[in-house]
């Protein structure tokens, strides 16, 4: 373990406070136990053993993963995998294949012969039968089938054939990222979408043991989603600005900041850190920025290069002087941890880094064991 204090520490670098990540994953598995779910974790949000560990020692249940590396490395905690990627290319399903026997691994998809015939083929060949859910579009407009038929079309195709294992439905509700409390007629359309699915699932006698869905937009609201048996809501363990503006995490819910250091204070009303696009990601909101400071909530990120970001202090009664540390949230967390060679973590009293095993698309170069 490498020890190193916040403030010797070269900046930027992401920073994750251990404590809240473990406060967080408690609080989403006792909402998922209370309402009869499992939660499997999207670790695409930090892509790292260590988090994944406190995942399931919190009580998750298996792993939700979208590239191969990230199965790779996950296979090594959890036997219970869920690739929520369609399996496209030779790649993804040599890697998928090659996962450890003892992983039961799941994969969604939605075309029957882009991405089911090849999968089954190569997985009969290789003698191994891999768990296959049917994607559904429930309103995001990306992968997934539109309707309940298409939906049961393919389930009766996996059904039958070799080499997977028809294990039930995915979607993904990333559509619904309005205020928590304005959500119900969008949760309630997605809750009739599936159950016109399940309701002629069970017709043509495809009862699926596995109703993935879940995001971290609509955590809290996963209940009122008929026929739901596990969450994959992934950002929620660090969580971000969106889920602040969206009402889902409070302030001490926010377990990832971007820890970067004043570089200019040249011009009055603004001052530069040393936090650009390259550890916040240009992902917008609203028009209003690129994240804010932690401490000074009302200190917008105004404006981003790749190596600066300008913070606009307006009415602020802060400060702040050239070699000031501090603390940024983004808008979005998943990518911004994506651009850290590794994290700064904070566990108590101590500091040390953490790994980001699974970034990156080549396979894991796993570590050799010691000794
Ligand atoms: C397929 C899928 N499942 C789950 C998630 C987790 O969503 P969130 O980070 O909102 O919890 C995502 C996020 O992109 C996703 O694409």
């Amino acid at each position: 373990m490498t020890r190193v204090g916040p403030a010797a520490v070269e900046t930027p670098i992401g920073y994750v406070d251990l404590g809240r990540v473990r406060s967080n994953a408690a609080r989403i598995v006792a909402y998922a136990s209370e309402h009869g779910l499992r939660w499997r974790p999207h670790v695409k949000t930090h892509k790292s053993l260590a988090i994944a560990r406190i995942q399931l020692e919190a009580g998750a249940r298996g792993l939700t993963v979208a590239t191969a590396r990230e199965a790779e490395v996950m296979a090594t905690v959890t036997d219970d995998l869920l690739v929520a990627y369609p399996p496209v290319g030779r790649g993804r399903i040599e890697r998928l294949l090659a996962l450890p026997a003892a992983v039961d691994a799941k994969v969604a998809l939605d075309t029957p012969e882009e991405a089911l015939g090849p999968l089954a083929g190569a997985a009969r060949a290789a003698g191994r039968t891999i768990g296959v859910l049917v994607e559904q579009d429930v309103g995001l407009g990306r992968v997934g089938l539109g309707g309940a038929e298409e939906v049961v079309a393919l389930a009766a195709r996996v059904a039958e054939a070799e080499g997977v294992d028809f294990r039930g439905i995915l979607f993904y509700p990333g559509h619904i990222r309005m205020r928590e409390t304005g959500q119900s007629r969008h949760v309630g359309r997605v809750s009739a979408a599936l159950g016109a699915t399940l309701e002629l699932l069970a017709r043509e006698g495809l009862e699926p043991e596995i109703v993935s869905g879940g995001s971290t937009p609509t955590l809290w609201r996963s209940h009122e989603m008929r026929g739901l048996t596990e969450i994959r809501s992934g950002s929620c363990i660090f969580n971000d600005r969106e889920a602040l503006d969206v009402g889902v995490a409070g302030a001490d819910d926010l377990a990832y900041t971007v820890l970067a250091t004043v570089v200019s204070d040249a011009v009055p009303g603004r001052a530069v850190v040393d936090a650009g696009s390259k550890a916040l990601s240009k992902e917008a909101r609203g028009g209003e920025g690129f994240g804010f400071v932690l401490e000074h909530p009302e200190v917008r990120v105004a404006s981003l290069s790749e190596e600066h970001g300008v913070l606009e202090l307006g009415s602020s009664d802060w400060a702040p002087t050239v070699g000031d540390r501090v603390r940024i949230v983004p808008n979005h967390v998943c990518v911004s941890v994506n651009l850290q060679d590794r994290l700064l973590a904070r566990d108590g009293d101590e500091h040390r880094y953490v790994e980001l095993e699974a970034r990156g698309r080549g396979p894991w170069p796993r570590p050799r064991a010691e000794g």
